[in-house]
């Protein structure tokens, strides 16, 4: 039919999406609590501590880090920092300490936008898609670096998300939480990222529409695009991480595979509801 890369095992809830050289990494992590084997992140944001501009520091020696081939998640409470850490691995803040590193180079005093023509891709929690804009204008600003051809992306986010196809020509501030969430997600993979960073991406929708997020998300990473991203739907997010992160007050709570924190008595019954 066709050689979409996202469309194979549509739908399929299947968890080892390790690609091929990543073998034997899950399950060789150390338990809960301790930190895990990082160095080798293909994305880390390092014992980062900073805070916004010269207020007081937010994050405390913060580490968060996706491997090729992964899916990471950070929950925690409101306020605990998660976002800040996202935008500390963007280039959105300036550390005081710490480092960032992609694929094995130090990016810490990239901009933004040059973390972006390195491959990264970020969706923020807020203010993610241009409402006024038709949702085919929002996956065009989403590949403004790029100088090649960028219809057949469009055509695989097109098959990754249907409904957009349907609703192209529609201004984004019109469709559903859950459809702006796909323009969001889509405007990103535009760029062709190495890497994709979502802060909660599944915000506001329904459960049916988190777990189909959710199944699309999986699918992106079954591309070879790792995910690094935040949610507040912990359990769920927890059960398709292959690194949780639980971050309380700025700082590593608590850190292992999703299947040990789903696991950890503590973090059930302080994060996750008993
Ligand atoms: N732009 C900003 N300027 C100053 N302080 C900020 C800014 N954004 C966030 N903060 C502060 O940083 C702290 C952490 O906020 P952050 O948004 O990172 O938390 P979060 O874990 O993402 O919370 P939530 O689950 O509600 O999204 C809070 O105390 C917040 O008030
Ligand atoms: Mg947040």
């Amino acid at each position: 039919m066709s050689d979409n890369p996202y469309q194979d095992d549509r739908g399929n809830h299947d968890l080892t999406i390790t690609r091929p050289g990543n073998e034997g990494q899950l399950g060789s992590h150390p338990g809960t609590g301790q930190p895990m084997e990082t160095s080798e992140a293909f994305l880390i944001g390092d014992s980062m501590t900073g805070g916004y501009g010269k207020g007081p520091d937010i994050l405390h020696e913060c580490t968060i880090a996706v491997n090729r081939g992964e899916i990471a998640v950070i929950v925690g409470p409101n306020g605990a920092g998660k976002s800040t850490a996202m935008k500390a691995v963007f280039g959105m803040l300036d550390l005081r300490q710490g480092s960032v590193r992609l694929d094995g180079q130090d990016i810490t005093d990239l901009s933004p936008q040059d973390r972006v023509a390195k491959g990264m891709g970020f969706v923020p929690q807020n203010a993610n898609i241009f409402t006024s804009m038709t949702v085919e204008e929002n996956l065009e600003m989403g590949a403004f670096i790029r100088r090649d051809d960028i219809r057949p992306t469009m055509e695989q986010v097109y098959e990754l998300f249907p409904i957009l196809r349907d609703k192209r020509r529609q201004a984004a501030g019109e469709l559903s939480g859950g459809q702006r969430q796909q323009v969001a997600v889509g405007r990103a993979l535009m760029t062709h990222p190495k890497v994709l960073m979502l802060d909660e991406p599944t915000a506001g929708v329904s459960p049916i529409v988190m777990d189909e997020l959710f199944d699309r998300i999986i699918e992106v990473a079954r591309t070879g695009i790792p995910i690094l991203m935040v949610e507040q739907n912990a359990r769920q997010a927890l059960a398709i991480a292959d690194k949780g992160y639980v971050m309380v007050q700025g700082r590593n709570a608590f850190t292992g595979t999703g299947k040990e924190l789903l696991a950890d008595p503590e973090v059930r019954k302080s994060f996750l509801g008993g």
